[in-house]
């Protein structure tokens, strides 16, 4: 299967840099995610972190570094696409993903008071990710890495390499749906499902679409530097992010899940 951007383009030093991130993307806790056995107070603790460090607010980190870019058509054109489905599910038919993402909470039992700003209530860890996603969407020393850090490091996953190689291909429609491990494990109904829906029918395009945008315009190695170096420290704030909600989920890193991290 060839890849969405062609040989070429995944080839070069910048890339290879940048999935040697994304391999890392990748935390001991995310099992625990997947397979049954959390409480309903530790899957709140986890996904009222997520809502609030970035589910919430993402459209408008994405605007910020929108606000940032020069006149590049494509790349204005490609951020203006996901910002609009981010904050309206226009592209999916469906609605805003953050509200997307409260219905499925919904299905999960919970309430959408449970997800109000509670600032004092973030794991100080979370809180300084949060932080950096806002100061570095809008002030990191070149558009293009905040363009990397929200659209390449945020959104793109440890799958990105396969991704990119053609070789993983993400569940669509109904089926992503039905194997979903909320579904699955934790008695979500699938109607409540809709931001995997969303997800699976818009964001392959959206995954090139990133790639694009960052190495079609920086051919500078300064400025692949500095993509690089805040795509490695937006690493480091989010296995720090991850180390506290697993912290506050009273999880524990057992030798298995060291072994396979
Ligand atoms: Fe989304």
């Amino acid at each position: 299967m060839s890849s969405p951007l062609g040989k070429n383009a995944v080839s070069g030093p910048l890339t290879e840099r940048l999935l040697a991130v994304m391999d890392q993307k990748n935390h001991w806790a995310y099992p625990h995610l997947t397979r049954p056995g959390l409480t309903n107070a530790q899957l709140l603790t986890h996904f009222r972190h997520e809502y609030l460090v970035y589910v919430r607010d993402f459209p408008v980190l994405l605007a910020r570094a929108l606000g940032r870019t020069p006149p590049i058509d494509e790349v204005r054109k490609s951020l203006a696409e996901n910002l609009y489905e981010e904050q309206t599910g226009g592209i999916s038919k469906s609605a805003p993903h953050p509200e997307l993402f409260l219905r499925m909470m919904e299905g999960l039992g919970f309430r959408r008071e449970d997800f109000a700003d509670d600032d004092a209530w973030l794991h100080p860890s979370a809180r300084a990710y949060r932080d950096l996603l806002r100061e570095t969407s809008a002030n990191a020393p070149d558009w293009q890495s905040s363009v990397a850090l929200l659209t390449i490091f945020v959104e793109g996953s440890v799958n990105e390499r396969a991704e990119l190689a053609g070789t993983y291909v993400r569940a669509r429609g109904d089926d992503a749906v039905t194997k979903h491990p909320l579904v699955v494990h934790y008695g979500c109904p699938s109607s409540a499902m809709e931001l995997t829906r969303a997800h699976a029918a818009v964001e392959g395009d959206h995954r090139s679409d990133a790639w694009k945008m960052v190495l079609d315009h920086t051919k500078d190695d300064a400025i692949g530097q500095s993509v690089v170096a805040t795509c490695v420290r937006a690493l480091a704030a989010w296995h720090r992010y991850r180390d506290g909600v697993a912290e506050r989920m009273h999880l524990s890193r057992d030798a298995r899940e060291g072994a396979a991290a």
